[in-house]
């Protein structure tokens, strides 16, 4: 089983390059399934839930060439509409398949996801969209089946909640029904903007795109053609979670290919704990606070401060100068990383969804476990700064969604060793 060895203490210097985002990727791998002639996907992280959801696509008779960062992926020769339980368990992701697979097909069988370390996860906002477009949706042995003989029908779609995988899931599914379909409460993310942007390019006509009211006119069935290879956008969460990386170890560093945009939330936060910044056209400098403050989290939907950045700050924040709070509102169960922050000597307290961070002077390193993607790279970064060694286990959370975070890590002057025991 692989860990990474970190010894803390190195200031870190120079500049990376972020990776495409992987939370706008797995939408656009789903959406090829919208169409059966080639598209070419580039700018992919190379990450393990990538190459799991390209996977799933070959079981469904996909013809997938997959370099590193590169795709081009054939459905005109998909023979088969079930999603396995041995694919869906290992990423719950896949489940945006369960959209394209049923507009496209008219009907599919997709295992549940499993359960997930941040929470319950359910996709029933997912399932009761489809049903009002028309879909006959059955859960039998751990499987969802959807059946929609005739296509599906454009409906009017009001979401309880703001869901990202149940935005994207209804824009895929609304692409190719008959009429047109209005999400009310639509995710506003970055990932769903380039989702809906790669299908209006194919031609269907969607307005409101980046706002919370979508309406998508389907094409009645007709397959869509992707003529223009889809470029992924920078991973927004990768690009703070280094920025939390020169923010924790004092480092100036510089970061290229991120659009300023997308993490501005990041961005306001670390300033308001004393860091400062230069920006380029697409690259951003980190100038570290001398004296980092505390700060005050709330997660919430974009724009606002992201739940997938809520552990990275923790990390930032038990080594601040005064006692920080993190109220997470997303997810129940999103504070798995507490306990091991606190095994490297952090002084983190819960109460509910809040978590009141102490501040300390060190911390010292330790034996942590990962719990899930996000929880890992906490860790990883607490460790920059811990006396002496600390292993992070588990580190195939961080396989899923970090793009050789070691490697990226060491350039700027980590001393980060992925071994195996
Ligand atoms: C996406 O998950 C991301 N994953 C998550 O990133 C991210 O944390 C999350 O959005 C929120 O931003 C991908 O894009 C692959 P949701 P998703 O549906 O779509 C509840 C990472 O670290 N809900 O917006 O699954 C749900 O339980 C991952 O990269 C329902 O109740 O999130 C949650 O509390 C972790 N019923 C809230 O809504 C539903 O049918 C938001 O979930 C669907 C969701």
């Amino acid at each position: 089983m692989d860990y990474l060895e970190i010894v803390g203490g190195n200031k870190l210097s120079g500049e990376i390059t972020i990776s495409g985002a992987k939370n706008a990727a797995l939408p656009v791998v789903a959406a090829t399934i919208l169409s059966d002639k080639e598209v070419k996907l580039t700018n992919l992280p190379n990450v393990v839930d990538i190459r799991t959801l390209i996977k799933l696509l070959g079981m469904l008779g996909s013809e997938v060439d997959h370099k590193e960062t590169t795709a081009v992926i054939n459905n005109g020769s998909i023979n088969s509409t079930k999603a396995v339980y041995e694919i869906v368990s290992q990423m719950r992701a896949s489940i945006l398949v369960l959209g394209p697979l049923l507009t496209r097909f008219g009907e599919c069988e997709v295992s549940l996801p499993g359960g997930c370390a941040i929470g319950q996860r359910p996709i029933d906002l997912h399932l009761k969209a489809l049903e009002a477009m028309g879909a006959h949706i059955e859960i039998k042995g751990g499987y969802v089946r959807a059946e929609a003989p005739d296509g599906l029908k454009g409906a009017k779609i009001v979401f309880d909640k703001i869901t990202v995988g149940g935005t994207e899931n209804i824009v895929m599914a609304a692409a190719l029904a008959h009429g047109t379909t209005t999400i009310i409460n639509a995710a506003r993310e970055p990932e769903v903007v380039q989702l809906c942007q790669m299908i209006s390019d194919a031609g269907v006509q969607i307005d409101g795109i980046g706002t919370g009211i979508l309406s998508i006119e389907g094409t009645g069935g007709e397959p869509l053609t992707f003529d223009s290879p889809v470029e992924i956008i920078p991973d927004r969460i990768e690009a703070g979670t280094y920025l939390c990386a020169g923010a924790i170890t004092k480092s100036e560093i510089t970061l290229n290919k991120v659009n300023q945009e997308h993490i501005q939330a990041s961005i306001d936060k670390l300033e308001s704990m004393g860091c400062s910044f230069t920006m380029d056209a697409d690259s951003i400098t980190i100038h570290p606070a001398e004296k980092l403050l505390p700060v005050n989290l709330i997660t919430t939907e974009y724009p606002g401060f992201p739940t997938d950045m809520q552990a990275q700050f923790m990390a930032v924040a038990v080594i601040s100068s005064g006692e920080s709070l993190i109220e997470e509102r997303l997810f129940e169960n999103r504070f798995m990383h507490v306990s091991e922050l606190n095994r490297l000597g952090a002084n983190i307290w819960l109460k509910g969804n809040t978590a009141a961070i102490h501040p300390v002077e060190e911390l010292n390193g330790a034996v942590v476990m990962a719990t899930d993607l996000r929880a890992s790279s906490a860790l990883v970064l607490a460790a920059l700064v811990a006396n002496g060694t600390t292993k992070v286990r588990r580190i195939y959370h961080l396989d899923r969604g970090y793009d050789d975070l070691e490697g990226k890590l060491s350039s700027l002057g980590a001393d980060i060793t992925r071994k195996s025991e």
